[in-house]
């Protein structure tokens, strides 16, 4: 028995199939993180990876990095969390603000939370139930944005949203016709990672913003996972301009991390200053170690910082595609285009390269050209007559 197999052993003993986040879990079981530095992890096998999943795109600038881990550590030091707000939150409202044009933000944990609280608020801003959203688009666990009809969500929440196709201007239209008065919020990933990493058009993009005012309804751009594409994010490249952002992911740092941000008087429905009708609290929500190390992470991507690294992940999928295989995404964000998930996992894993379990890659800016060079030969060799 090898030490992930003893540990995962424990692991049923204790947690539903011994797992905790569904979407890290491959047959037989994964393997389980010791450590990581820069660029590699290393398992309890003592297998070194090179990580292009950084927690599921996340880590911006690979594992340990040392200004990130001393501004979280300094701030720990001063405490962890407190029953009273800190300067770190208004420090990264401010620099959000700057970086995305939205006015107003609001913090939480996890983009599962970002995208919960950013649905309450537009409901609480426009009096109105519906939330329409695309299919195959993953936006969270909460209850109302997962499939119809999925296990445990009861019929009330599923029927107060409805799922229309990905890029779709007719569905849509249609839907709105029938439906606007009715709908609080359009929620859209202008890449849906799960429903292929494909960028939606940039028709689509603007029937639903032009959709949307026309029937008094907000656009939300869930910008959890594009948001590392571009200085504020996706929509920007999209030259629209949503109601609502949810963000998540990077802007943490590594640590835990949720927001949404979005035009004043939308985002004026949580305040306690006036009328604003929700009540919405968090423990450990904006708590400050989270905050400095994200406010560290998010400084040093900049646009130039940005734009390298897209373009390593542009000549990444060129490298890819010119070896015949298929491979989805924009910029840092790759998704290879496989039959078998769990197999092209492990191979990829044996070759030394942490995907996603869907085949998603996503690179971080402590990536030399020599770690592309060697992501594109461990993955082409794994993949070869796959
Ligand atoms: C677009 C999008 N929204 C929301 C979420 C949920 O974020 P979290 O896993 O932090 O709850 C994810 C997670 O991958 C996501 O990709």
């Amino acid at each position: 028995m090898t030490s992930a197999d003893k540990l995962f052993a424990r692991a049923v003993d204790v947690m539903p199939g011994g797992n905790t986040r569904s979407t890290l879990f491959v047959e037989p079981h994964p393997p389980y993180a010791v450590a990581g530095a820069g660029a590699f992890v290393v398992d309890s096998a003592g297998h070194r990876t090179i990580d292009c999943n950084n927690n599921y795109t996340a880590l911006i600038h690979g594992h340990a990095d040392p200004e990130i881990l001393a501004a979280a550590s300094d701030a720990a030091a001063k405490g962890t969390a407190f029953g009273l707000p800190t300067s770190y939150e208004v420090d990264m409202a401010e620099l959000l603000s700057a970086r995305t044009g939205m006015q107003k933000w609001r913090f939480c944990n996890s983009g599962t939370e970002a995208v919960m609280m950013l649905i309450r608020g537009a409901r609480a801003h426009t009096g109105r139930d519906l939330v329409v959203r695309f299919d195959g688009s993953y936006h969270g666990t909460y209850d109302g944005v997962v499939s119809p009809g999925a296990s445990g969500v009861p019929a009330g929440v599923a029927d107060a949203s409805i799922v229309l196709p990905q890029d779709d201007v007719e569905a849509l239209d249609a839907a709105m016709q029938a439906l606007g008065d009715r709908v609080a919020v359009v929620l859209l990933d202008l890449m849906p990672n799960r429903a292929g990493l494909r960028p939606v058009s940039s028709e689509f993009a603007s029937a639903a913003r032009r959709l949307t005012h026309e029937h008094g309804a907000l656009l939300a751009i869930d910008e959890v996972i594009t948001f590392r594409l571009g200085g504020g994010g996706l929509h920007q490249t999209y030259e629209i301009t949503p109601d609502l952002v949810s963000l998540g992911k990077v802007i943490g740092g590594g640590f835990p991390v949720g927001a949404v941000g979005g035009r004043a008087d939308v985002l004026d429905a949580f305040s306690p200053l006036g009328d604003g009708p929700v009540a919405w609290g968090g423990t450990f929500s904006a708590n400050p170690v989270t905050m400095a190390a994200g406010l560290t992470a998010i400084r040093r991507y900049d646009e130039s910082d940005i734009a390298v690294l897209n373009a390593k992940g542009d000549g990444l999928r060129g490298r890819l595609v010119d070896a015949g295989l298929a491979v989805n995404g924009r910029g840092s964000l790759l998704r290879l285009v496989v039959e078998d998930a769990k197999t092209t996992w492990w191979r990829l894993y044996e070759a030394g390269v942490l995907a996603g379990t869907n085949g998603l890659l996503a690179l971080s800016t402590v990536m030399t050209d020599e770690d592309v060079d060697l992501i594109a030969n461990r993955v082409i060799s794994a993949l070869d007559g796959a």
